[in-house]
């Protein structure tokens, strides 16, 4: 049987994926490379919509970005990778999307409405971006889309859009089904509700040790607790989160020591440094290998880049598949010299 074909991407904002990236997405892509098809992109061209002044960032962002992937296991022999910028198919997919969507549609969009919220400019960029969206996913024919809850309504539109389109025009795309793991969203080093590079809180997985000791040192814990003696709070307390997240699931002894630490701590035996020093030990146990991998491919550069180019024409061979079957569903093959 034909294995379902998986999408996901990133926009290329940063040059390093954090620990709430990793636990938000990365691991469960890992995951999901053995039993899909798995295409994962760097949705550069949606960056502009946000960071249309930042472009000289973008080329290290890419790089930074690869290297994430590669670092963490993704394994360019199951997974193709590749840059949207590079498939203008995808660009010419969504004018065709674009011409079957009622603009009050998107303008109700809950995630469109929230980057304006948050403060981006009210492009018309801006306002196309849920259906380029919908292009990423539906030229590649991807089945299944692995994304948090706040892409849902994506998604929605994506499969709405093709249920459309192939109603119209007949039947062109698989309709795209979201995957909404039960993955957390990961407490800021700072204790606010998300870890996020423009909030600072961030650890990031090529932060070396120094650097995450520091910034573990640094964190907050339970404001209530002034003492060590005092009882402390586990529940949102950023260092025994990461604690689960990064440490007890790794082996039962970790896990002992962890449930350890948090009857002390709920009693007031153990002080913040004792536990922090813990949580240092088990992050930088977990980001050693991550770190490891990095640094090899970051020798190779070139490496990298190919691996980026390969998927890249991979996947471009099947957008234009995509787009002949869209032009000739839609009748617009006309003048073309090897149309049937
Ligand atoms: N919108 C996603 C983000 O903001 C990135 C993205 C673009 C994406 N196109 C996609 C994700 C298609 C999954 C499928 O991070």
């Amino acid at each position: 049987m034909m294995k379902k074909r998986i999408l996901t991407g990133d926009r290329p904002t940063l040059d390093s994926f954090h620990l709430g990236n990793y636990v938000g997405s990365l691991k469960n892509r890992v995951k999901l490379q053995d039993e899909y098809e798995t295409f994962i992109f760097i949705a550069d061209l949606h960056s502009l919509t946000t960071h249309f002044d930042k472009t000289a960032d973008l080329e290290k962002n890419i790089r930074g970005l690869m290297l994430g992937y590669l670092s963490v296991g993704l394994d360019p022999k199951k997974v193709t990778f590749f840059l949207q910028s590079k498939i203008p198919e995808i660009v010419e997919i969504a004018y065709y999307l674009s011409v079957l969507t009622s603009r009050s549609v998107i303008a109700r969009q809950p995630a469109l409405k929230e980057k304006l919220d948050s403060g981006a400019q009210d492009t018309v960029g801006l306002f196309y971006y849920p259906i380029l969206m919908a292009a990423d996913i539906l030229t590649p024919k991807a089945n299944l889309v692995p994304v948090g809850k706040d892409q849902k309504s994506h998604v929605e539109f994506s499969r709405d859009i093709a249920i459309k389109f192939n109603n119209l025009y007949g039947e062109v795309f698989p309709i795209p089904e979201p995957l909404i793991g039960d993955v957390p969203t990961l407490i800021g080093t700072d204790g606010k509700a998300k870890m996020s590079k423009s909030l600072n809180n961030a650890i990031y997985l090529s932060d070396s040790a120094d650097v995450v000791e520091k910034k573990v040192m640094g964190m907050y814990t339970d404001p209530t607790r002034i003492r060590a003696t005092d009882p402390g709070h586990i529940e949102n307390n950023p260092v025994f989160i990461y604690l689960d997240a990064f440490g007890s699931t790794s082996s039962p002894q970790v896990e002992q020591e962890v449930n350890d630490l948090k009857k002390r701590y709920t009693v007031g035996q153990v002080g913040d440094i004792e536990v922090k020093k813990y949580l240092v030990q088990i992050l930088n146990n977990f980001l050693d290998p991550i770190r490891k991998k990095r640094a090899e491919y970051e020798k190779n550069p070139e490496l990298v880049e190919q691996i980026l180019k390969e998927g890249t024409e991979k996947a471009r061979k099947e957008a234009q598949k995509t787009l002949d079957e869209v032009k000739r569903a839609m009748k617009l093959d006309y003048f073309t010299s090897d149309s049937e």
